[in-house]
């Protein structure tokens, strides 16, 4: 068994977050989303794996690497423009050399491994085992249609879902999924669907058997769920505590201090992660909030946030909540007179005032 995972894409409805950095490598609980893909196919005892990328960025293969650090090799294949999900699975036809094979889109999260799948594949014997999930909203994602527990076809982002349940970006299959994949033209949206290779292969018999994730699973393509996706593991993460807390602070609950943060005069409520070298200081930090490294929070409150490395956040009135901020950023507050907002912000921000 291989795998082949999808870092390419253009993380348009994550800007302007994705206009500097890959959606892949974005942090939940500061660690890049990819890593936890490759944890997983490492896990699951895959020790060869192609991720696919966009040929106009490097930024994927110099992030991640061989990958010796999961005991894996890392073979990278260039996806000239986001051609759709189908002519990713196309680019790693050679590289399969007719091995069966695990497809993971690198912005899937799951929990409790991918194990329990490839286990599941190899015993049934079918073509392609599709993972399902149940959701409140079907139409974001690939439907299947059952019928006395057989998936009888898969749509794409249909008006009219057939069923509660989405495909998870989680695909296993034999060779065949090559035969299918060659026989697709562009959907209206310009992309070779994955939905329609599995459609192909129900409608010339293979075997497409299913499996349904009951604990939790995630595509994080929009803001919102990177915020779930972050409290979801943030709320299963091992308490620790490497910094230093004085002992005018409070902390409650699960909270996560890496060394070299320091926490002085502040309330934590977790679950939080507080990354390496943080200053924490006068202030509130609420459940489900990861700050990244080198961050400086100083007489402020936040809640439900992500809020990536080297950020500093000084002397904000109102609390911040259900908010990301990318690398760097500054929110401060001024002394100048008259009192105003003063903003520097990029493209495709948005920001949102008391
Ligand atoms: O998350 C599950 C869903 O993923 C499935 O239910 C859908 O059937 C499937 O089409 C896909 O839908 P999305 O709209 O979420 O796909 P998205 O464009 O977000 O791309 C998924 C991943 O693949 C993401 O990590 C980016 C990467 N990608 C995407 C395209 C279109 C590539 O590497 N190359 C591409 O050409």
């Amino acid at each position: 068994m291989k795998a082949l995972i999808a870092s390419g894409g253009r993380g348009t409805r994550l800007r302007p977050i994705t206009h500097t950095q890959n959606k892949h490598l974005i942090p939940i609980a500061n660690k890049p989303i990819l890593h936890y893909a490759l944890e997983a196919v490492a896990e699951a005892g895959v020790s060869d794996v192609a991720i696919v990328h966009n040929a106009d960025s490097l930024e994927v293969p110099n992030f991640i690497g061989d990958g010796s650090r999961w005991g894996i090799r890392i073979t990278y294949l260039q996806q000239e423009r986001p051609g759709g999900l189908a002519q990713v699975v196309q680019l790693a036809e050679d590289f399969m050399k007719g091995e069966s094979f695990m497809f993971y889109l690198g912005d899937n999260m799951v929990v409790g491994g991918v194990k329990r799948f490839v286990d599941e594949f190899q015993r049934s014997g079918c073509n392609c085992l599709l993972t399902l999930a149940k959701v409140h909203d079907p139409e974001r994602f690939g439907v299947p249609e059952i019928r006395d527990g057989k998936i009888i076809g898969v749509e794409e982002k249909p008006r009219m879902p057939k069923s509660q349940y989405a495909v998870a970006g989680i695909y296993i299959y034999d060779n065949h999924i090559f035969e299918a994949v060659k026989t697709l033209r562009p959907s209206a949206r310009g992309e070779l669907e994955i939905s329609e290779a599995h459609q192909y292969l129900i409608d010339h018999g293979y075997s497409v058997i299913s499996t349904e994730i009951t604990g939790w699973w995630k595509d994080t393509g929009k803001p919102e769920d990177l915020l779930e996706a972050n409290r979801l593991v943030l709320e299963n993460a091992v308490p620790r505590r490497d910094g230093e807390v004085d002992n005018r602070s409070e902390i409650a609950g699960k909270v996560i201090i890496e060394p070299g943060a320091r926490i002085v005069n502040s309330k934590i409520r977790g679950p939080v992660m507080v990354g390496r070298d943080c200053l924490i200081e006068n202030s509130y930090i609420g459940p489900f909030t990861s700050i990244g490294d080198n961050t400086e929070i100083w007489a402020s409150e936040v809640e439900f946030s992500i809020i990536m490395k080297g950020c500093k956040i000084h002397g904000v009135g109102a609390r911040i909540e259900g908010s990301i901020l990318g690398n760097d950023v500054e929110i401060l507050e001024t002394q100048a007179k008259p009192r105003v907002h003063r903003f520097m912000i990029g493209d495709q921000s948005r920001v949102e005032v008391a």
